[in-house]
């Protein structure tokens, strides 16, 4: 067994830079939507936003225009939307997905999903079983890009969410609502709450990527890789899935015990 196998417990690809790292996933992304298309079937893709998945989104809009990739087969479920907060508002999800995708590619839109955060409180539980079980009538994800928050968080699932969660309100971390800010005109204007899938709804993808960019990222994505599984970081529950794997720029990859303790 090598030093990499004993010490990281998903499988890990490392490149020089987000740009290299995003055209390679934008590449799979586009083998598997072909490959679909060839079958006659839908590709369901879960997605993403924040800062970490603008690289991949420039290369898919790239694909698309200058190698006629097409959406039209396309099935998109979000991870995750402020609540509340209305579609239009300029930091809601449906607004990230358009201005970074949607607009730009020929998916037809009422085959997109992001979480709708002006449903009434009263209706949230139903509305997350509602979600759940559209992704199920699609058949279920074929392909889930992740990223990661600094205490480990995917989706909005922040330390603390279980292994068995499903779609559901919760509360952001006041460390998410500062990694955030900068999204708001301050972090008081940055929603306390959010609508976001669960952990075991993210597991039940058949494949999951997860991206992370940068040297702030590392030490998170250390403990997700070679760390116990535990709430305590949501991201190392991916150790149970049979197809995951994190896509790296060597920023992010810099405190594994591969480079650590070479
Ligand atoms: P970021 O956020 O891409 O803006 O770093 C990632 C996340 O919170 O999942």
């Amino acid at each position: 067994m090598s030093l990499v196998d004993s010490f990281e417990k998903i499988p890990v690809q490392i490149f020089a830079d987000d740009k290299i790292a995003s055209a390679h996933v934008a590449r799979e992304i586009a083998d598997l939507i072909r490959q679909k298309q060839k079958e006659g079937k839908p590709c369901v893709l879960g997605l993403a936003t924040g800062s970490t998945p603008k690289t991949l989104y420039k290369e898919l809009v790239a694909l698309h225009r200058h190698q006629g990739l097409s959406f039209k087969n396309g099935i998109t479920f979000n991870l995750d939307e402020y609540y509340p907060i209305e579609p239009n508002a300029l930091q809601s999800y449906h607004r990230f997905m358009n201005t970074h995708l949607f607009d730009h590619i020929d998916i037809d839109k009422s085959n997109t999903h992001v979480p709708d955060g002006t449903i009434d409180k009263n209706d949230v539980r139903a509305y997350a079983a509602t979600y759940e079980k559209k992704i199920e009538l699609a058949g279920g994800i074929d392909y889930q890009v992740l990223g990661i928050g600094l205490n480990g968080h995917i989706g909005f699932n922040e330390p603390g969410s279980g292994r068995h969660s499903g779609t559901r309100l919760v509360a952001l971390d006041n460390t998410t609502r500062l990694a955030n800010a900068y999204e708001f005109t301050s972090i008081a204007q940055v929603p306390r709450l959010a609508i976001t899938v669960g952990i075991n709804t993210i597991l039940k993808a058949r494949k999951i990527v997860l991206l992370g960019w940068g040297i702030h990222k590392a030490p998170v994505i250390r403990k997700s890789v070679e760390g116990t599984v535990t709430d305590h970081v949501p991201a190392s529950f991916l150790q149970e899935h049979p197809n995951c794997s994190f896509v790296l720029d060597e920023g992010a990859a810099q405190e594994l015990t591969r480079f650590k303790t070479p």
